[in-house]
């Protein structure tokens, strides 16, 4: 299942560039099929989360190819609107097919969505907004069948600002006659992304930031050539994880204002931190600590996928701090992992509590989601000694070329077990 092997005690310093984000491509990857013509994506994440969405557009007949980050779809001859069970359940994110699909074939064919083991992740919200839009909905077994039926503009309030939700509805209203507004719509910067991808190719859509956003349905989708906005929350974990070295590191494709909460939370902990064009510059010293105290958010708050990354950094470098996680409810799995390094914390349902100032002490230790092992490279980079961090395969899901990166930068990690 793959292995890091981390050294821990080195300060992290040189130059990195975040890659393209993960949460912007596979909405975009997925917005492909309901378009005409040739795509271009640039700067897509070499993640295996893009691997299997790869997978799932030429099981669904696209022809695709891919030079180094740019990948080439091309819909134009679609032969399935079925997503294969097997590579629905890789990744939550193929429910975005149901709306491109909806757009594009009038039909679709999904089953329950898989995904990281953080919470019990329904669909309603989605499902709820496809109704209104007229969509006829069936389930049989796990497997729900979805129509179009005669879809119409409508007015759709979600009941939370799901960015699933969201995504989804904006690509099955570009299908529906007329005018849909979604309302209490959410506002993260991948939202604007997929705006910007419906409109260059042809589509009519806007609000996107503003939590309304109006999408003129039938229009004619051709492809475009787009380049994926940069990974904030892969921004988020370089920034943490070199205030959390005591490094020097310049971060290169950043856009600062979309980590601006982050910044804030470590630039009171005494590290210097200056943005110029794309370029963010950290610069940390072994004195400072943080004081805070966290909620997770829905954009522009503090984000739910950068809650473990922080919680790791504050084993060491945080003075009496809560983290409080509201959107998923099991995301503190990997908090028993740094327990086992050393770390002083207390978890309960909702939140942790960090006394801070923890040596941490190198060990072996299991990935269990995503951004929970990105916390555990961040926690082993900064312990004393050698940790052996298991299934890679979690964080290869959605950090692109992460260990390359991490050398680059001088920290001490290898690999082992592919
Ligand atoms: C997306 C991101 C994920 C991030 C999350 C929140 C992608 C591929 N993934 O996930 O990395 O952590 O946003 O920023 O972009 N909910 C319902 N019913 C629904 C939909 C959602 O109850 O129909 C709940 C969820 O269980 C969760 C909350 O709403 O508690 C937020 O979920 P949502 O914003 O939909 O997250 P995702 O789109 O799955």
């Amino acid at each position: 299942m793959g292995k890091y092997l981390i050294r821990g005690g080195k300060p992290l310093t040189g130059e990195v560039r975040i890659s393209g984000a993960k949460n912007a491509a596979l909405p975009v990857l997925a917005a492909a099929v309901a378009t005409k013509g040739e795509n271009i994506i640039e700067a897509c994440p070499e993640i295996s989360d893009v691997d299997n969405m790869i997978s799932i557009l030429e099981a669904l007949g696209c022809r695709i190819a891919r030079y180094g980050t740019s990948i080439m779809i091309n819909a134009s001859e679609l032969t399935e609107c079925r997503i294969p069970d097997e590579l629905m359940k890789e990744m939550r994110s193929s429910v975005f097919l149901a709306g491109s699909l909806l757009a594009r074939c009038g039909e679709a064919v999904i089953s329950s969505p898989g995904g990281c083991n953080i919470g019990k992740r329904p669909i309603d919200i989605h499902i709820k907004g496809l109704k209104s839009l007229g969509a006829e909905i069936e389930y049989s077994g796990d497997k729900i069948y979805i129509k179009s039926g005669n879809m119409k503009g409508a007015y759709i309030r979600l009941d939370y600002p799901s960015v699933g939700a969201t995504e989804n509805l904006m690509l099955a209203a570009t299908a529906a006659e007329g005018t849909t507004v979604i309302d209490n719509s959410a506002s993260e910067p991948e939202i604007n992304a997929l705006q910007d991808y419906i409109n260059m190719c042809g589509g009519r859509v806007s609000g996107a930031g503003t939590g309304r956003i109006t999408i003129c349905g039938r229009r004619k989708l051709t492809g475009c050539e787009y380049r994926m906005i940069p990974d904030r929350i892969e921004a988020g974990t370089f920034l943490l994880m070199c205030a959390g070295t005591e490094g020097d590191v310049c971060l290169k494709g950043v856009v600062a204002d979309h980590i601006r909460p982050l910044i804030e939370i470590v630039r009171a902990g005494g590290s210097r931190i200056s943005t110029w064009d794309d370029n963010l510059r950290i610069c940390s010293t072994a004195a400072g600590r943080v004081k805070c105290s966290v909620d997770t958010a829905p954009y522009p708050g503090f984000p739910t996928d950068l809650q473990s990354q922080l919680t790791a950094f504050l084993t060491v470098k945080g003075e009496d701090c809560i983290v409080r996680e509201n959107i998923f409810e099991n995301r503190f799995r990997y908090a028993k992992q740094l327990i086992k390094m050393g770390a002083d914390i207390e978890i309960s349902q909702k939140e942790v509590i960090i006394k801070g100032n923890n040596i941490l002490y190198g060990c072996d230790v299991e990935a269990e989601d995503l951004r929970g092992g990105a916390a555990l490279v961040i926690a082993g980079l900064m312990a004393e000694g050698d940790t052996v961090l298991n299934n890679t395969k979690y964080i290869k899901r959605g950090y692109s070329r992460f260990r390359e990166k991490i050398q680059k930068l001088g920290g001490e990690i290898r690999e082992d077990g592919q």
